[in-house]
């Protein structure tokens, strides 16, 4: 089994190219699972609910901590003993490190320990998909915003930045996609980095 994730700020065009690809492998008769965070059990799907919800008023320590409740029960019923040859996650324990690490301010080695206790399987490739925070908002404008995408310019300018960080980082596992790019120049890259 193999783990790709995809990653970046709102808009970005990851769910299009998770779809892409899931069509393009299953073609080839390999099977495919394809998981969004927060969610994809039916608790985590409950704990997103809270985490969303505009009305709740919610720190960032209980945001942070919510979002490892449902990845560690997303992993355990998941992703341990999953016997699909990919899966494809919308989203994982990199997204915690930007947006409630960089974007929240909790400190990283805190964020690093959670991701040790609840042993996040490590993606064997992971997809940034770079975009100007401006651009990713005018992509958006006309959805209505929900808790985490109401934090503010400066708070998804700081997410941005920390994604680009984390990939740079880990450069063996990570490649950035210029998400400005057409749709299929970057399932073509995507396709190309995964060797197909
Ligand atoms: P979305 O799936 O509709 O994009 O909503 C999920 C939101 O949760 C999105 O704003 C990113 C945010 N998020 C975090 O803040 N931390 C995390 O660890 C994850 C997985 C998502």
């Amino acid at each position: 089994m193999k783990i790709i994730s995809f990653e970046g700020i709102e808009g970005v065009g990851k769910s299009t190219q998770i779809n892409l690809l899931q069509s393009y492998l299953e073609k080839q008769d390999f099977t495919v699972d394809v998981l969004r965070e927060p969610g994809s059990t039916t608790s985590a799907e409950h704990i997103r609910e809270i985490l969303l919800n505009k009305e709740n008023d919610i720190s960032k320590e209980t945001e942070l901590l919510l979002m490892f409740a449902a990845r560690s029960d997303l992993i355990n019923k998941r992703i341990h003993n999953n016997d699909s040859d990919f899966v494809l996650l919308d989203r994982y324990y990199d997204a915690s490190i930007a947006y409630q690490g960089y974007g929240r301010g909790i400190p990283l080695d805190f964020i690093e320990n959670l991701i040790k206790l609840i042993q996040c399987p490590k993606p064997d490739v992971s997809f940034l998909f770079d975009l100007s925070v401006e651009d990713s908002f005018s992509r958006k404008k006309l959805d209505v915003k929900d808790r985490i995408e109401s934090s503010g310019n400066s708070f998804f300018e700081r997410v941005k930045n920390g994604y680009l960080e984390i990939a740079k980082n880990q450069n063996e596992r990570f490649h950035i996609i210029d998400a400005t790019k057409e749709i299929n120049e970057i399932h073509n890259i995507i396709k190309k980095v995964l060797e197909f």
